[in-house]
């Protein structure tokens, strides 16, 4: 109806006015941490279709370390020998957002009925349930959430009996061994030690190069220049799912009417940049999202969730 339609209008023109004003930071000369230098082109999301986006990142070499790609390296033998889900499928993987929007969604009944839930790094259940549910098959942790003491990564109970994939950003062009001797957070310390402590855990690491190769075919999507920092770890959650899902639902990551300055749901804080685009490319990652959508406008902007079909059932 109408009122979805204006809001629709002004998220995504705020989306792209964000996108575009990071670009014009960027010209005029933004730091660059992890030397980023891209040398493909730069495309338009809004030139292709959803299965046409979706056949490329397909393509795209996004996959946990195993133990036979740091073959020698002390670390090795902690590693898993296998993939993250190799045979494994789902049907329905809904990946939690952790944005403020989700407050007062009532979504989580749906968000359980999912036969696979993807949450973020300390995201709680306990005390919002009925927002965000309780079901959680796997968690996406970045290397702060691993190594800082706050977050209680060794003894907290929302690491126990999951499923776990922990990043961590290398430089642009590092190697392995680069990356394995100078860590963004140090996150391997605390990796050895829940691995012995937890024999039978299933904690994966994400090859850092997954992390920039995302980040080139987003920007090999995006018409502007993008902040040259990795993806968020929604759209990382994502592309790690979707070789093992029919279909990802992702929750108040385009943003819903229910929009607010609220960071997290479970967290008093307000900032808009978390929404709209802190240090991760965010809004760039949002519109390519947004393209991939196969869900109506109603479920998107009022419910609160895009639907991107599974590598699975693609033509390409
Ligand atoms: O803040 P945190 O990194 O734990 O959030 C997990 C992910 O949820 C982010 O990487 C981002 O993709 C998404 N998010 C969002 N909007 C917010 C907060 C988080 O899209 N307000």
């Amino acid at each position: 109806d109408r009122k979805t339609f204006q809001f629709k209008d002004e998220i995504l023109k705020e989306l792209r006015r964000v996108f575009t004003d990071e670009s014009n930071i960027l010209r005029m000369g933004q730091e660059n941490p992890y030397n980023v230098r891209f040398t493909g082109d730069r495309g338009n999301y809004m030139d292709k279709s959803s299965n046409e986006l979706l056949c490329e990142l397909k393509k795209v070499s996004i996959h946990t370390l195993r133990r036979i790609d740091i073959r020698n390296h002390p670390l090795s033998s902690y590693i898993p020998k296998r993939g993250l889900f190799e045979n494994k499928r789902f049907n329905s993987c809904a990946i939690v957002a952790s944005a403020g929007g989700l407050k007062g969604s009532q979504l989580g009944p749906f968000i359980d009925s999912h036969d696979l839930v993807l949450r973020f790094n300390h995201a709680p259940t306990i005390g919002f349930h009925d927002d965000v549910g309780n079901k959680t098959t796997i968690r996406l942790l970045n290397s702060q959430v691993v190594t800082k003491p706050q977050f209680k990564f060794l003894t907290s109970k929302l690491y126990q009996n999951i499923t776990i994939v922990a990043w961590d950003p290398s430089n642009y062009t590092a190697s392995l061994d680069d990356w394995l001797q100078k860590p963004d957070f140090n996150l391997f310390p605390n990796y050895m030690e829940f691995r012995k402590r937890n024999l039978k855990s299933r904690l994966f690491l994400m090859n850092p190069k997954s992390l920039w190769n995302v980040w080139d075919y987003i920007q090999s999507n995006s018409p502007s220049r993008l902040r040259r920092n990795p993806p968020s770890s929604g759209f990382l959650g994502l592309g790690i799912l979707l070789p093992y899902c029919n279909f990802v639902d992702i929750f108040e990551y385009v943003p819903s009417t229910r929009v607010t300055k609220r960071c997290h749901y479970y967290d008093p804080e307000e900032n808009v940049a978390c929404t709209f685009g802190v240090w991760h490319p965010l809004a760039a990652e949002k519109l390519l999202t947004y393209q991939m959508n196969i869900a109506d406008d109603k479920t998107v902007f009022q419910q609160g969730f895009v639907r991107i079909p599974g590598f699975q059932n693609l033509e390409c």
